[in-house]
């Protein structure tokens, strides 16, 4: 066993083997390009990065070749403002309180249809954040050659922790088996089902060997984008969403209630960050939006429905809350539409209607006009310094 005392000795074949730049080969580089004649220091055969002074007319959401470590002058304010919001909007898991959820689990008055519900809805929950933080940080953050945008995504990376966070804080609470919660992506069909038709849109983007820059990668890339944002935070979540808020209506589970709250508020923010990158890509692209492959868009988004409204079910085999499948097919076409008016997509179902108004306040909600009333922190600071 390792004590303090006794002396660490590195391993040199493992150093050796896993040695990667260190400040000296950073300085090097730096003077390496200092000296170089061209302003310009060669990153890939195709691509040249600048070194001088960046100007807003260069900057690009995808193949740019301004600097990426130099945030202003800002080009997306809309990038920058997200970031300021997400940050106003911190919260975490264990600032809610659980005392109510947690006598309430315990007790007779919840029927097995809820804590089937429960469970499934954790049991989609707590991996799916996983997935989306490693498709923003090993794909998405290294496709995106814009400074504001990846500020915000290391924002929404770090939301992606609190989530998972808290989905393990619920389960922790409540005393549920972590094994089957944290394993029903695999053992749960209909949870399976939809992480398996995200998985190939996240592995284009994490492959090491990925590389934008042809017609055809920008296109796998704005395709798993659309995907990542559009259909898995903003339809696969959803279904979700409305189960546990409708139970925080009736009085049950308040706590797992008010934090699915502010996950909906940051999903939300990611949505329609995900949105605006999207749609200025296609302006700045537009040879990437052809007809045919808006339709394959409008294909996925189908499926998306089908897998989403397949979940519904697989979670409320006989309706419960008040709530039925039925009404979710209403609710998925609803929502679809709507995603597919944000990306400037054909919608796929006329005449759709919300059968739940009372989620577009959820998402509106101030923390200190809490919905549930129990305990919060306000962090909605950031933002406002004033000298005066
Ligand atoms: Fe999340
Ligand atoms: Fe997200």
């Amino acid at each position: 066993m390792l004590t303090f005392d006794e002396e660490i000795k590195p391993n040199e074949q493992a150093l050796g083997m896993m040695r990667t730049s260190t400040f000296d080969d950073v300085q090097g580089m730096q003077l390496q390009q200092a000296r170089s004649k061209t302003n310009s220091v060669p990153m890939t055969p195709e691509k040249t990065v600048s070194t001088g002074r960046i100007r807003v007319e260069d900057k690009r959401i995808i193949n740019c070749n301004a600097d990426v470590n130099q945030l202003v002058p800002f080009k997306y304010k809309w990038a920058w403002e997200k970031y300021l919001s997400a940050c106003a909007n911190h919260w975490m898991p264990q600032e809610v309180n659980m005392t109510a959820d947690i006598a309430l689990w315990k007790s007779d008055r919840l029927t097995d249809d809820e804590r089937l519900l429960i469970k499934r809805n954790l049991g989609f929950f707590s991996t799916a954040d996983s997935l989306a933080a490693n498709n923003i940080v090993l794909g998405t953050y290294r496709h995106i050659s814009n400074p504001e945008c990846r500020q915000y995504l290391l924002r929404q990376a770090f939301e992606e922790a609190i989530h998972t966070h808290a989905y393990q804080y619920i389960v922790e609470s409540l005393g549920l088996d972590d094994g089957e919660i944290f394993n029903m992506y695999h053992e749960v069909e209909s949870i399976r089902a939809k992480d398996e038709f995200l998985l190939p849109f996240i592995d284009v983007l994490t492959n090491p060997e990925f590389k934008t820059g042809t017609p055809q990668a920008d296109q796998d890339l704005l395709r798993s984008l659309i995907v990542f944002a559009c259909i898995m935070e903003g339809l696969f979540f959803y279904v979700g969403f409305v189960q546990i808020l409708a139970l925080g209506r009736q009085n049950k589970m308040t706590g797992a209630a008010e934090q699915y709250q502010y996950i909906l508020r940051d999903e939300s923010m990611h949505l329609n960050f995900g949105v605006d990158v999207i749609n200025q890509i296609k302006m700045e692209n537009p040879h990437l939006w052809t007809a045919e492959f808006r339709e394959e868009i409008r294909g996925l988004m189908q499926k998306g429905v089908e897998l989403e409204y397949a979940y519904a079910e697989d979670t409320m085999p006989r309706g419960v809350l008040g709530l039925n499948a039925t009404m979710f097919k209403e609710y998925l076409r609803f929502i679809a539409n709507r995603r597919c008016q944000q990306i400037g997509v054909d919608i796929l179902y006329p005449g759709a209607t919300n059968p739940f108004p009372w989620m577009a306040e959820m998402i509106d909600l101030k923390k200190e006009k809490n919905f549930f009333e129990t305990r919060v922190t306000e962090y909605q600071t950031g933002g406002a310094l004033s000298w005066d």
